[in-house]
């Protein structure tokens, strides 16, 4: 396996550059033949590397590739996970070279989508290419990899509700986070879910002399500045009543071990410019981006932007807000309890509309599973240590859907780092890690097979 690997590594990264170079980005229209292409260029991949009935699925939204190699209905089967539309590279300006032209610096990729999710499905399609190319499957394998997971997966789970037959699998197997340094591997147990809303604060009926009314009339931009302030109190703390109703607290050893892993806290710093870090009191920076709840403003807009000054009291403003949760919130719940709240602080000089975007239920996975143990193992042989249990901040939504809809674990095998810049501009992902995630992947499926029995 690993003399097939060295064989065709540079064709492995070649493949990859041309995945890279199509823009498919899910977000923008612009780009809907490119995310098509994108689609095109992954089936094909999936049967030249072995896969049976490679497919794209049609949605109202972009396709759905699906792919599967049954070896032996006996054996048990993997369910691989993936997405191949990336976040929009804006703003281009910023990035060292083009985002679509990947390049390699520092033995790093950069380009858009080189960890988020391209690099790192694509590590699938080439393991299961070596295995059937080499001892042969030791599972059966399914692949299915979307095109809308960057814009919230919308059309995903009714697929996967209609086609519960065609994914039926034991495990679902997912690259699409990150470890804790490359010295330090780790392995993700549980993700945070996610709730967004758009906010729309209206003043007068028109935009208004500054000097005239100012004074007078709502200005809704510092109304809403004052109402997302009063959004988080001295503490850090969320002030939406019921916020934290659901929050489970972890007791003391669950802490302690979550803990243990390796964190430097000045690094992190310097990392990213800052002085000192910010959050809620009384829970340590790792704890606060992974089993606590947070509520963020995204973007904030209204009122003159443009160049020199107008002294104009605007009649609108506007706000993108996002909560990530934790488990036992859910996005409906936390979307109604915002609501209400944002409404009821709202001054009656103002209109305000509250519109939900797209959410997602938060997920963990148990540690003392069969498929957490292949997982485990299979870092342990290619890594030479056993992965550290880490709790992620980012989320998968379609995670708990696999759950509900198919009654499937997901094992989030990812190889990503946060320094690879994941929706920035200067995306990357370590040839280290691209290379070992295709190492570590088969030996999974040997040790998955193996404790199955
Ligand atoms: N791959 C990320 C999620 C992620 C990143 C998990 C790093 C753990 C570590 C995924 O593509 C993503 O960006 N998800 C979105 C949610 C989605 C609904 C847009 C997110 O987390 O913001
Ligand atoms: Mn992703
Ligand atoms: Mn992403």
């Amino acid at each position: 396996m690993t003399t097939y690997l060295e064989a065709n590594k540079q064709r492995f990264l070649d493949e990859l550059f041309d995945l890279l170079r199509i823009p498919s980005v899910s977000a923008d229209s612009a780009f809907k033949a490119d995310v098509r292409r994108a689609a095109e260029f992954v089936r094909d991949k999936l049967t030249a590397a072995g896969l049976d009935k490679a497919t794209l699925y049609e949605t109202p939204g972009h396709p759905i590739v699906y792919a599967e190699k049954i070896v032996d209905p006996t054996k048990p089967t993997v369910l691989v996970y993936g997405h191949y539309d990336v976040q929009p590279a804006d703003p281009y300006e910023l990035w060292e070279s083009p985002p679509f032209e990947p390049t390699i610096r520092n033995e790093r990729v950069y380009a858009r989508g080189a960890c988020d999710d391209k690099g790192q499905f694509y590590m699938h399609i080439k393991a299961v290419e070596a295995m059937v190319a080499t001892d042969g499957l030791p599972c059966n394998v399914k692949v299915m990899i979307e095109g809308e997971e960057e814009v919230g997966s919308d059309h995903l789970g009714m697929f996967v509700t209609e086609n519960k037959d065609l994914l039926k699998a034991d495990v679902i197997l997912i690259s699409d986070t990150s470890i804790i340094s490359n010295e330090t591997p780790s392995l993700e147990m549980g993700l945070r879910g996610l709730s967004y809303v758009e906010v729309q604060v209206t003043g007068a009926n028109r935009d208004l002399h500054s000097g005239v009314y100012g004074g007078a009339v709502a200005n809704p931009i510092n109304v809403l500045a004052q109402m997302i302030a009063s959004l988080h109190d001295e503490n850090g703390r969320i002030t939406i009543p019921g916020f934290y109703d659901k929050v489970e607290d972890l007791t003391d050893e669950e802490r302690t071990e979550l803990a243990k892993a390796p964190f430097d806290l000045e690094e992190y710093k310097r990392d990213l410019g800052i002085k000192d870090v910010m959050g809620e009191t009384g829970y340590s920076t790792n704890e606060r981006t992974s089993i606590r709840p947070t509520l963020d403003v995204n973007g904030i807009w209204g009122g003159y932007i443009g160049e020199g000054a107008k002294t104009v009291l605007p009649s609108k403003a506007s706000a993108k807000i996002s909560m990530r949760l934790v488990p036992n919130q859910t996005p409906d719940e936390i979307t109604d309890l915002f609501t209400k709240h944002f409404l009821s602080i709202a001054p009656p000089g103002v209109t305000l509309t509250v519109t939900p975007h797209h959410g997602g239920m938060p997920y963990v996975t148990p540690v003392d599973s069969v498929e957490f143990e292949a997982a485990s193992k299979a870092f342990e042989d290619a890594w030479g240590k056993k992965p550290i249990p880490t709790r992620g901040g980012g989320s998968i939504p379609i995670t708990a859907l696999f759950e509900k809809e198919l009654g499937i674990k997901s094992i989030l095998m990812g190889f990503g780092l946060d320094a690879d810049a994941l929706h920035s501009p200067n995306e990357s992902y370590g040839l280290f890690n691209f290379y070992k995630g295709i190492e570590t992947i088969p030996y999974f499926y040997k040790h998955y097979a193996a404790l199955k029995q």
